[in-house]
């Protein structure tokens, strides 16, 4: 819910909504804006005046979509990213992102948490390190003033070495400060603007890390503990609570972020992508689905399934209650059985342990749900598998910005259904020619409150079975010709050994 309030804020903010198509379109003004004005001194002018304008729409497009990339730098070479080396006893901040600043502080780092303070303790007989002072809000949404009026500020500052500077905890370890208040609540917010970003912030760090939480939540900590315990060997400090000064060599505040549910490898020091974080799920997972699949075997008898059950693909409908909803979805099942999948239908709660949910699309070769937050679980997919997502009216742009584009970068099959005005519930209750049915982007510009109202919590989906049946047709079809292709290769492969 709160998911979209933010997403709309974003759309609105650009304005016109076109500037957020992909930037190769973008880089295409970009050259026409710099064509050689070779004519008349009018046309000149002219030219100069177009020019001025691309150019400007060109800064604040890069503004929007630049994330961690300083405007002036190569994506591809790391040291050129503000604050990529900081000296001893130094303070760094890269406030050059849209969505995220980041202070680095390389030295005797000791936290003061009564004073909301990180300190950097330093010799006053060297007095090369000058006093200064940096603030900082270590969340992911900088661009949301009112989201980031939420969360705690941080003062970084420098201080002379005294007998008050005392450290109850010492780690020979660097630390990661960040913040799970926010959006936190919502699995979109907290695998996009937490999860990804201290992946993409803390691997390197190859779990010598001690991660520094601020709105601190104990479900948060035992809803990530599988992957926390991927990221960091040391248990998480609770900033707040914990009044204890923890002293670190380092500290990083802040995370970076790349993209919507995506890293970006050119910008990572280790050249990770979104293969490599979905690995990382896959171990962070394994020993307690091997825990639920010992207590299955001692609880239930073993229902061994058919041969050819288990060899049908398997077919996921992430399902939604009351809004979004698919009307329907017994049919569905229905239709998905006689295509030839095996079913399951899941219906994801916010305290649905994330393994079982992992487990279950993890064995699945189709994803299929209705555009919302649960999408996000499309992380769990194998690469190769397919996610048909199921776009309500009026949720085109958000569907794809947030889930058919980062489904595309880990590898998955996208299939996108809009669906058609009379599949949706509004149909049955706006005269045919409303712009609500006819027109929901002319409906969308009016704001963010009426996006909501019609077609977020005001929308049921009511498949048009005929029209959907080919869609899954074709999915299955590709699952079984992927599947004896793989089959051959690897009796070709058996072959040749
Ligand atoms: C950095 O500074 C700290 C404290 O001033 C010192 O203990 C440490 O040895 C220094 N590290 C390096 C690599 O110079
Ligand atoms: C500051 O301390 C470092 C090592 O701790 C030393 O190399 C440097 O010369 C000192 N600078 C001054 C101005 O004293
Ligand atoms: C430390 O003390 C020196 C003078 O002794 C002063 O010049 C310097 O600004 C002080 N540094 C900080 C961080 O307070
Ligand atoms: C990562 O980068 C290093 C150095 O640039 C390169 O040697 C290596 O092949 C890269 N790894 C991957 C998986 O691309
Ligand atoms: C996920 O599926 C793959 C392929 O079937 C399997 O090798 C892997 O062990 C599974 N991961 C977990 C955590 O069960
Ligand atoms: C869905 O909603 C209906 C009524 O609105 C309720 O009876 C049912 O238990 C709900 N199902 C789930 C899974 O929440």
């Amino acid at each position: 819910m709160v998911h979209h309030q933010h997403q709309h804020h974003r759309k609105q903010d650009s304005a016109d909504p076109t500037s957020l198509l992909p930037l190769p379109a973008h880089a295409d003004h970009c050259k026409c804006a710099r064509k050689p004005a070779t004519a008349l001194l009018r046309l000149l002018l002219l030219l100069a005046v177009l020019s001025f304008s691309f150019l400007i729409s060109f800064l604040s497009y890069s503004l929007l979509l630049a994330d961690d990339v300083p405007l002036q730098a190569p994506t591809s070479d790391q040291q050129l990213l503000p604050c990529s080396s900081v000296p001893n006893n130094s303070l760094c901040c890269d406030r050059s992102a849209r969505r995220t600043d980041v202070c680095f502080m390389r030295g005797l780092v000791r936290t003061h948490s009564p004073s909301n303070s990180l300190f950097l303790v330093v010799d006053s007989s060297n007095s090369s390190a000058s006093s200064k002072e940096e603030r900082i809000r270590p969340y992911t949404r900088k661009w949301e003033p009112s989201t980031m009026a939420t969360i705690d500020e941080l003062r970084l500052r420098t201080a002379n070495r005294t007998d008050r500077h005392r450290c109850d905890v010492h780690h020979d370890v660097p630390a990661v400060f960040f913040s799970t208040g926010g959006y936190t609540g919502n699995v979109y917010h907290e695998f996009n603007d937490g999860i990804l970003p201290l992946y993409v912030t803390a691997s390197r760090f190859d779990r010598k890390v001690v991660f520094v939480i601020l709105e601190y939540h104990d479900w948060w900590v035992s809803k990530y503990g599988d992957i926390l315990s991927r990221l960091s060997d040391f248990p998480p400090v609770d900033f707040a609570r914990d009044r204890r000064s923890h002293c670190f060599p380092e500290a990083v505040v802040g995370l970076r972020i790349h993209d919507e549910l995506a890293i970006d490898a050119g910008r990572m020091a280790n050249n990770k992508t979104i293969r490599d974080f979905r690995a990382m799920l896959d171990e962070a997972y394994r020993p307690r689905i091997l825990d639920i699949v010992e207590e299955e075997k001692k609880t239930t008898m073993m229902t061994t399934k058919s041969q050819s059950q288990s060899q049908k693909p398997k077919l996921v409908i992430v399902s939604r209650n009351g809004s979004r909803g698919i009307e329907n979805e017994g049919e569905l099942v229905k239709l998905a059985q006689d295509i030839g999948f095996r079913v399951q239908v899941l219906a994801p709660k916010r305290t649905t342990e994330l393994a079982k949910i992992y487990r279950a699309l993890n064995s699945s070769d189709v994803m299929v749900g209705v555009h919302g937050a649960a999408m996000t679980h499309l992380l769990f997919m194998r690469p190769g598998a397919v996610f048909v997502q199921v776009v309500p009216l009026g949720t085109d742009w958000a569907a794809e910005a947030y889930y058919g584009e980062p489904a595309a970068k880990l590898g998955l099959k996208y299939v996108r259904y809009a669906i058609s005005a009379r599949e949706s519930s509004l149909y049955r209750e706006y005269p045919r020619d409303d712009p609500v049915l006819r027109d929901p982007e002319s409906v969308n510009a009016k704001g963010w409150e009426v996006t909501k109202k019609v077609y977020l919590d005001g929308q049921s989906v009511n498949l048009d079975l005929q029209r959907f049946r080919k869609r899954l047709v074709r999915a299955h079809g590709y699952l079984l010709a992927r599947r004896s292709r793989n089959a051959l290769s690897t009796s070709e492969e058996r072959n040749s050994v």
